[in-house]
């Protein structure tokens, strides 16, 4: 691997290899979304030309199947694949109970589905990320286009209502256009700053009309494997 890596990088390159050590010949796999997970989805590659594994994969954006593929990685529908024996994935934020906000790279959707529909889901990331509580990064929420203004409001008016800390919810853009997720939605993006109760909340918004799916990952995330620029790592 390059040696010219940020700390930051070799923590998430650290983490991303001790998870594909988990990888087993035959495993049917969901692939996560940015950064942390690019870094998992070349460690695998590697791992499969080194060991001639016969792996399935599912990925959980199009950025990740495209990175899969060029790769060489057997990539197939989800439909196709059925239930899954594990998902490998980054994250934004977890805190002590391995409860997660995910979302920062516009791809929760995919992600919570696929995770869902899999054993076992192993997040993989660097120290920064960990907090006492989730909220201080901003919650992702996908919301359909049709009437996003009104999901908005109803989602402030709930925030208020649920006297959660801030109840600012923005548009979150692309240059001058909204962000289209992959599945042609967009996602609003709550500051809320700590979140007291988060399995009340994910219950709340998803009950919003035009709500597809927030951030909040509860009782999905199995294992935790904190990666260090030393290329040591911690398992939770
Ligand atoms: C994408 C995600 C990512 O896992 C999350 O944003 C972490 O990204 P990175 O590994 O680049 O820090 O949830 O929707």
């Amino acid at each position: 691997m390059a040696i010219n890596l940020t700390p930051v990088d070799r923590a998430k390159y650290a983490a991303a290899r001790r998870a594909v050590d988990l990888v087993e010949d035959g495993m049917k796999l969901g692939l996560g979304t940015g950064s942390t997970a690019a870094w998992m989805v070349r460690a695998l590659a590697q791992k499969v030309r080194d060991e001639g594994l016969r792996l399935t994969c599912v990925p959980t954006s199009a950025r990740t199947a495209d990175l899969a593929r060029e790769l060489g990685l057997r990539v197939v529908p989800f439909e196709d694949a059925g239930w899954l024996d594990m998902t490998i994935d980054g994250t934004d934020e977890f805190d002590g109970n391995l409860a997660l906000i995910k979302g920062g790279g516009g791809a929760h959707l995919m992600e919570k589905i696929v995770a869902t529909a899999s054993d076992r889901m192993v997040v993989i990331t660097d120290a920064s990320k960990e907090v006492k509580a989730l909220g201080a990064f901003p919650l992702p929420v996908e919301v359909v286009p049709f009437g996003w203004q009104a999901s908005r409001m109803l989602i402030e008016e709930l925030l208020a209502a649920m006297d959660v800390m801030g109840t600012q919810a923005s548009l979150r853009m692309n240059g001058s256009r909204p962000y289209i997720t992959d599945e042609g939605n967009h996602i609003l993006d709550l500051s809320l700053g700590r979140i007291g109760n988060p399995r009340q909340l994910s219950l709340a918004l998803n009950q919003v009309p035009g709500v597809v799916e927030n951030g909040l990952f509860i009782d999905i995330c199995d294992a935790v494997v904190i990666g260090f620029p030393d290329g040591m790592v911690e398992l939770r």
